[in-house]
């Protein structure tokens, strides 16, 4: 049945796919990432980030002082329906420095995808109405060119999916696919170069024999190999940016924790930005420098990910922790953290959009919380979009749990949160969120 498939593709029939594969994979893929120094590949990423007393001391250090690499401003995309506007993305704003690792998450439908799909302009020509703004190193995102576009796209901004064969051709070999992405940026490269660096992109993302590798389709490939085809094929090109979206869900935590080291390592060579889009606070606690929470299409708290992991200012966010498996728990692939459900985004609540799910609106005076829609606000450099005071939030949004994210213990998951007593905590030198 595969026969035809094996059927080693001429050079001449992969030049002239080369549109069609740029159109359908080569556009969307590509990556640059890298990893943090010291961290080790297999467990453990990034994990110098929290320790036993409390203190940062293995944190990246992203320079902020200049200007974004990625700069979004209000960016709203809605989607007219039969139905109403469905308001996917509506007013996100945050910046990203070269080397800067931020993790989004959020439940499933809060916008997470949109934002990013948009920002690799894979929504242009949709009936989606974007507006807002995103600055990408000098190029204003939403209003350049489609030939421009296309151009940054898999050179200098690459996104790696969940599902690997969204990415990869299943008529090509995994190598022409890869030696095309390099190809098509780098028109002045020979065949016999191209082939060489896909080989040694291949031989980088960890891909045994890749001399027979390149030349293998992708159904000859398990998943977590075609997991690393794609991210061979997004970091192919070396990009400035790239966004990661839920890319290890579908992984066993072994290759999970293999892909985000590599991400990492190549973020420290090209000092790469990278998105990490996740619905695992572990991957977050894991990797990211900086955390954006989203819910109903918004940002609800913003800050660096071992103050928000320490004392999270939006109830959301407790949620979200609270949720988070304990070591002793199976792994959990999605996070169910709070009762009920996000709103529709056709029709938000007029306030607060988690008031609905919220255990601490009768705090806020009135009715305050159900009539006027909180903006996000600086909670000393974090930000959320509560009405809820600091004083407020210290005497009553505690968490059921302290946290343990050190490099010993969290290893052996992804970040694990503990509902245990202060004193376990204190072992494993906790931070310890609430009372
Ligand atoms: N083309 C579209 N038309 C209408 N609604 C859409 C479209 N694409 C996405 N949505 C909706 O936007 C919301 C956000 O989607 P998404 O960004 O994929 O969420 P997630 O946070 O899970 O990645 C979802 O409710 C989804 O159904
Ligand atoms: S604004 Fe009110 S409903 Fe919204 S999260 Fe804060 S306390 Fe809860
Ligand atoms: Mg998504």
């Amino acid at each position: 049945m595969f026969d035809k498939l094996k059927k080693k593709v001429d050079d001449s029939v992969v030049g002239e796919k080369a549109e069609a594969l740029v159109d359908k994979a080569g556009d969307v893929v590509a990556t640059a990432a890298a990893k943090v120094p010291g961290h080790g590949a297999g467990h453990g990423v990034g994990r110098e980030k929290f320790t036993d007393s409390g203190a940062k001391p293995g944190k990246k250090q992203v320079d902020k002082s200049g200007t974004p690499l990625l700069s979004v401003r209000d960016l709203k995309v809605h989607w007219p329906t039969d139905d109403g506007i469905v308001k996917s993305v509506d007013g996100v704003s945050f910046d990203l420095y070269e080397g800067q690792t931020l993790g989004i998450v959020g439940e499933s439908g809060s916008g997470k995808s949109v934002t990013s799909t948009t920002i690799m302009g894979l929504n242009r020509g949709t009936n989606a109405q974007i507006s807002g703004a995103i600055d990408f190193d000098g190029d204003d995102l939403l209003t350049i060119k489609e030939d421009r576009m296309r151009e940054l796209r898999g050179r200098k901004m690459a996104m790696i999916f969940q599902d690997p064969l969204s990415a990869l051709h299943p008529y090509y070999t995994v190598g022409a696919q890869i030696i095309e992405a390099y190809k098509v940026h780098h028109p002045k490269a020979s065949k016999k170069e191209a082939r060489e660096h896909t080989i040694d992109m291949l031989a980088r993302v960890g891909i045994p024999s890749p001399q027979k590798r390149v030349d293998q389709y992708p159904h000859e490939f398990s998943g977590g190999m075609r997991q690393r085809a794609m991210t061979a094929m997004a970091l192919v090109n070396d990009p400035k940016l790239l966004i990661a979206d839920e890319p290890t869900t579908a992984l066993d935590v072994t290759v999970q924790a293999q892909i985000l080291d590599l991400m990492l390592d190549l973020q420290q060579e090209f000092k790469s930005a990278i998105i990490i889009i996740t619905h695992d606070l572990g991957v977050v606690a894991d990797v990211a420098d900086d955390l954006l929470v989203m819910y109903a299409g918004r940002p609800v708290e913003k800050g660096d990910v071992y103050d928000t992991f320490a004392t999270p200012q939006h109830p959301y966010t407790v949620g979200l922790l609270n949720s988070m498996p304990r070591l002793d728990e199976a792994r959990r692939e999605q996070l169910d953290p709070i009762p009920g459900n996000p709103p529709s985004l056709i029709n938000l609540p007029r306030g607060c959009s988690f008031a609905p799910r919220c255990a601490f609106k009768h705090l806020v005076p009135g009715d305050r919380c159900d009539t006027e829609m909180p903006d996000l606000r600086h909670f000393g450099d974090q930000e959320a979009r509560c009405f809820l005071t600091a004083e407020q939030k210290a005497e009553h949004m505690k968490p059921a749990q302290t946290r343990t994210i050190d490099g010993a213990d969290a290893a052996s998951t992804t970040g694990a949160a503990h509902t245990g007593s202060a004193g376990a905590a204190d072992a494993h030198g906790a931070t310890k969120v609430g009372d």
